[in-house]
């Protein structure tokens, strides 16, 4: 099977390209990232043409602008990577019998009553999160392709983005971070995450399907787990309310997504926040 990834430079990108790497033909893109071939999924006629001269099988899409704050000042410019973008390589996808793995997020819901199921009714309330659904329904035209809607993933992280990674490098620098108690998640594991995308590049799982881990807690409450599993002193972290965070776009208080159908099809186990954290303590993988 030959495997196009898009975005390998990305968090969950470099993860998945590696374990894709160790089973499949596998080819990664970058916008800057010299060790891959170059694209820029806002160029439209560029983009095509590279899928064509590869003819791949599966292309995984995790890549695309995900800074919720920047997106919501700049909605033009990552609407063009974002939806636009997606849509170009559908049509690809659409054309050459090629299947698609597209990474979403539970911040197309609400937040009024998650976690979530597959088929709770989305509304989101950032533009990030309208980004991604307009997305999912471009690729939900496919017959061949899978969703992954994830929450809240965590792991060791070369750029320290994701909050689990920016947090323990501000406590070992013994320095204070707030976290919100009013934003609850489902905290994923992007080991979990990448194993599960894998199994989900067979055919015979066509749709929607909720990856993420079986807890359900505020970052506050993420970030104790975090002093107590790597030995930080709790008192770094204080608890805040969203209001106080000047942050540009809304978040949903009680996001998160329910993992019942990736457990019955898939036949995985996703590991829990003090399963996860303990792994990572054992080490970043480079
Ligand atoms: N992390 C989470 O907690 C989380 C939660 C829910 C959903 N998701 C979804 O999972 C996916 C991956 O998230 P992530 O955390 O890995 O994001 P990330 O670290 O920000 O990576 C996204 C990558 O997309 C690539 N990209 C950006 N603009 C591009 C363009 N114009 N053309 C081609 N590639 C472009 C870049 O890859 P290069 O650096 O290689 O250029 C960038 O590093 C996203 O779709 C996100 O919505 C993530």
């Amino acid at each position: 099977m030959k495997v196009i990834i898009i975005g390998v430079g990305g968090f969950i990108g470099s993860y998945l390209f590696d374990a894709v790497n160790m089973r499949h033909e596998v080819i990664g893109t970058s916008t800057h990232n010299k060790r891959f071939k170059k694209l820029d999924i806002s160029e439209f006629g560029k983009t095509s043409r590279f899928l064509k001269g590869k003819n791949p099988d599966v292309i995984c899409l995790p890549a695309g602008i995900t800074n919720l704050d920047y997106i919501e000042k700049n909605p033009n410019i990552s609407e063009k990577i974002n939806v636009l973008g997606t849509e170009n390589i559908v049509n690809y996808c659409s054309d050459n019998d090629c299947r698609l793995i597209f990474f979403s997020s539970d911040a197309i819901f609400d937040g009024k009553m998650g976690p979530y199921y597959e088929n709770d009714a989305a509304n989101p309330i950032s533009i990030y999160g309208k980004q991604k659904f307009e997305a999912e329904n471009i690729v939900k035209k496919l017959d061949d392709f899978a969703i992954i809607r994830t929450s809240s993933v965590y792991g060791w992280d070369k750029k320290k983005m994701n909050f689990v990674s920016r947090l323990i490098d501000s406590l070992e620098n013994n320095k204070k971070i707030k976290a919100p108690t009013d934003q609850f998640y489902t905290p994923t594991y992007v080991i979990d995450l990448v194993n599960a995308a894998i199994k989900l590049m067979n055919k015979k799982f066509n749709g929607i399907y909720n990856i993420a881990g079986p807890d359900f807690m505020s970052r506050y409450k993420i970030a104790l787990n975090v002093c107590r599993i790597f030995g930080f002193e709790k008192e770094l972290v204080v608890p805040v309310e969203s209001s106080e965070l000047n942050q540009t776009a809304k978040r949903p208080k009680y996001g998160g997504l329910i993992n019942k159908k990736a457990l019955k099809e898939l036949g995985i186990k996703l590991c829990g926040l003090k399963e996860g954290l303990i792994d990572m303590k054992s080490g970043p993988v480079w």
